[in-house]
């Protein structure tokens, strides 16, 4: 990578990451009975025709990095017809170079997760082994979807980024669990606001830990903008979950009452979103079908390049349909700009030519046909 700007010269020395996924086993996933595949660090490309089970390739590796999918909320979904559980076994990258093995049987009644031959009890545990972003139409925007989409999104980049904000998190959850339990079987005040202090604390810290984040990823958007959208100027804009003109500390007191006619607490971090504004307009009503599509990707890039600045890079970046969601430009400069960070790369289309392997000093190709998939070589 040459250094040609601060920006780049930055990155440059920034090590390359030796992070992803160095090999699947996946049985009875979609209409994957069986396959095991062994990846690239650089460009893994999957072709193959409508309906041959590209997607539901991605869709594995997806689920074996956060352990949910990007296409149902219903979980056993993607156990193959007939079957009565999915299994995924992944040989993660971690640092250093070490393989760890990560583990996944989803059945209908339940889940199973192995991370380097132990059983992982909370998924938060599973934070950043093998973190994993998608670009894809099965994507919710983040533009059209709602509050709660924006902030898992939030939630998800900082549990990686940040080492605080999990306990930070968790400490809240507990916290508002706790709160809304009492409002529901309407304790007295002094039991209800037993809670809040914990509730407070930890509220200021996500809060000013979110607000940090957005400032740095709103400048990173906007260098990533000035080659994909030039002339759309992007403002990314917080907000916190309760009044602006007062504390959470001041919306607390003053909505118990309404808290305890809803039973549950109405203001707190829970609650906030943020908001993405496009030469001072909604994204969603002003920007053409493409140009949001553009700015996802900007958005998604920032991210990634938020995430190696802080050393905490993404395990692998994974692209469903590339040349129908993009046009030439922003596919060259997703590629472009994922080969010189450094990220593993999976990529699906139909046809297997539109993207060039030449610039990856790592290529593999693999073939889908009715579910089974084969390394072209
Ligand atoms: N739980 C399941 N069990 C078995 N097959 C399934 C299951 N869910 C979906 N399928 C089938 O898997 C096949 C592959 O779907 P997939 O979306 O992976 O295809 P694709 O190669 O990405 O196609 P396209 O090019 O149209 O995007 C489809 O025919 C679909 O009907
Ligand atoms: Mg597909």
């Amino acid at each position: 990578m040459s250094g040609t700007n601060g920006q780049v010269a930055h990155l440059d020395a920034v090590e390359k990451p030796e992070r992803g996924l160095h090999s699947l086993t996946v049985r009875d996933f979609r209409n994957i009975e069986s396959a095991s595949l062994s990846f690239c660090n650089g460009l893994n490309l999957v072709h193959g025709e409508n309906g041959s089970g590209k997607t539901s390739l991605l869709e594995a590796i997806y689920c074996l990095g956060r352990v949910r999918s990007f296409r149902t909320h219903h979980a056993d979904q993607p156990i193959r017809y007939g079957q009565s559980a999915y299994q995924l076994v992944g040989q993660i990258v971690a640092q250093g170079g070490k393989l760890l093995p990560l583990g996944i049987e989803r059945s209908g009644t339940g889940l199973t997760v192995h991370f380097n031959s132990e059983p992982v009890r909370r998924l938060s545990d599973l934070a950043g082994n093998f973190p994993v972003q998608i670009l894809s139409a099965d994507t919710t925007s983040i533009f059209n979807g709602g509050p709660r989409f924006r902030r898992q999104t939030l939630d998800w980049a900082l549990f990686h980024v940040e080492h605080s904000y999990r306990e930070l998190w968790q400490r809240y959850s507990r916290a508002l669990r706790q709160r809304n339990a009492a409002l529901r079987t309407q304790s007295a005040t002094r039991l209800i606001r037993i809670w809040d202090e914990e509730l407070l604390d930890a509220a200021v810290g996500i809060d000013r830990l979110r607000r940090e984040y957005l400032e740095e990823l709103s400048v990173l958007l906007s260098t990533e903008l000035v080659a994909l959208l030039p002339g759309m100027e992007v403002r990314l804009r917080y907000q916190s979950g309760w009044p602006a003109s007062i504390t959470l500390s001041e919306a607390l007191a003053a909505n118990l009452e309404k808290d305890r006619a809803q039973a549950s607490t109405q203001y707190g971090v829970h609650r906030s979103d943020f908001q993405l504004q496009a030469n001072n307009h909604e994204v969603s009503g002003h920007c053409s079908r493409g140009q949001q599509k553009t700015l996802l990707v900007a958005f998604l890039l920032a991210q990634v390049r938020l995430q190696h600045s802080r050393r905490t890079p993404l395990g692998a970046f994974l692209l469903d349909d590339l040349s129908s969601e993009l046009d030439v430009l922003a596919q060259r400069r997703v590629l472009q700009a994922l080969q010189e960070l450094g990220v593993q790369v999976f990529v699906t289309q139909i046809a297997g030519d539109s993207v060039d392997p030449a610039d990856w000093g790592e290529f593999r190709a693999f073939h889908v046909e009715h579910g089974t998939v084969h390394e072209v070589l």
